[in-house]
């Protein structure tokens, strides 16, 4: 199959064509990949069993591994699952559109692999304005997981998605960067309070001026709270250690395996970045919010045949710094203390 590159440029016309390019693509059952605000995702119509087959089948995702089914609008949304807790109306008042996917109980309206036969559907509402166009004309919940291969970096550019779907679906309409970096907070919906089975763009201190919250606790890979949270992800190519401490600390750390005669790669902000030697260093900028949105992208951008390890800091688990470590911690294949 040939991917199709669709360019949103600032001209109206233009872009009027290419959201109806791609809703077309979407109604007749194939996939397209699409920008959101947190992650490109690979979209196809959510009540069609056979268009969400698709989705798995380009990105190799496990099969008990459910979908995100994103809408438009809070009518479309309470179209999909059973009853809407008031607090969840409150939060969906407050950051939807947003990066917070609500996970309620489904009535059953998307086919039957989007929720990957649970009784829960995870829904929500992106903001971004080719998103919510291309879900307005479609007029249909769409499926879409984040854009990439299974266990791979999510894809924040257009180039991300076609250098790991190129050839494996219809379409990709490429709107530029995405603006967090990192995939929407995922929240169970509980009755009387929720759980974050996935910290994202917006936080627990967030969602606590509105209804409790919880950790997800994660007992083992039998029972995780929530089925993606067993698989390995946002792999780079080579193994990655998380080094606590400051300049120094991960100075020895990064001198100690060169002697051993390996390439080390530096992930780090800016005032660690300016003070640490490596073979190869990208600065993932000054704050949290900026390290979220060039995370992905650096993740992405060190090659087996230049760099051995790559040695990133650990940085502080307030607002979206922990979105940033629950991603890092997954990715990472050992963590030296202090
Ligand atoms: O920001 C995002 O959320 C992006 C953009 C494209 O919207 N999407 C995304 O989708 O990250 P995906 O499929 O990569 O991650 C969805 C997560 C998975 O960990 C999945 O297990 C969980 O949400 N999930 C989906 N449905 C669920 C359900 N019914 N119960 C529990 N977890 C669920
Ligand atoms: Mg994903």
């Amino acid at each position: 199959m040939e991917t199709k590159r669709m360019y949103i440029k600032n001209n109206d016309i233009e872009k009027t064509q290419v959201i109806g390019e791609a809703a077309a693509l979407l109604k007749q059952g194939e996939t397209v990949a699409f920008p959101t605000e947190t992650v490109y995702g690979l979209g196809a119509d959510a009540t069609s069993e056979e268009a969400v087959a698709k989705i798995f089948k380009a990105k190799g995702r496990p099969q008990d591994n459910p979908l995100i089914a994103h809408v438009a609008t809070i009518e479309q949304l309470k179209d999909l699952v059973d009853k809407l807790p008031e607090y969840v109306e409150d939060l969906i008042k407050a950051y939807s559109p947003g990066p917070l996917t609500y996970v309620l109980p489904s009535n059953g309206t998307c086919a039957s692999n989007v929720t990957a036969g649970l009784s829960t559907i995870a829904v929500r509402i992106p903001d971004h304005s080719i998103a919510l166009d291309i879900l307005k004309t479609c007029n249909f919940p769409i499926a879409a997981p984040s854009a990439n291969i299974s266990g791979k970096p999510s894809p924040t550019t257009a180039n991300h998605v076609y250098e790991d779907l190129n050839g494996k679906i219809a379409a990709i309409v490429d709107g530029g960067a995405t603006g967090v970096g990192l995939e929407s907070t995922v929240i169970e919906c509980r009755a009387k309070d929720v759980v974050i089975l996935r910290p994202g763009g917006i936080t627990k201190e967030q969602i606590e001026k509105f209804i409790p919250v919880h950790d997800a606790k994660f007992k083992n890979a039998d029972q995780p709270a929530s089925p993606g949270m067993k698989y390995k992800h946002y792999s780079p190519e080579m193994p990655l250690w998380l080094v606590e401490g400051n300049a120094v600390d991960i100075q020895k750390v990064i001198n100690e395996e060169q002697i051993k005669g390996k390439k080390v790669a530096l992930l780090a902000s800016e005032t660690i970045y300016q003070q640490v030697n490596a073979n190869q260093r990208i600065n993932l900028g000054e704050n949290l919010e900026e390290v979220a949105n060039r995370l992905y992208d650096a993740l992405r951008k060190f090659k087996q045949t230049e760099v051995d390890l790559i040695i990133a800091e650990v940085f502080p688990e307030n607002g979206i710094g922990q979105a940033i470590m629950n991603r890092l911690r997954k990715a990472m294949t050992n963590y030296i203390e202090k």
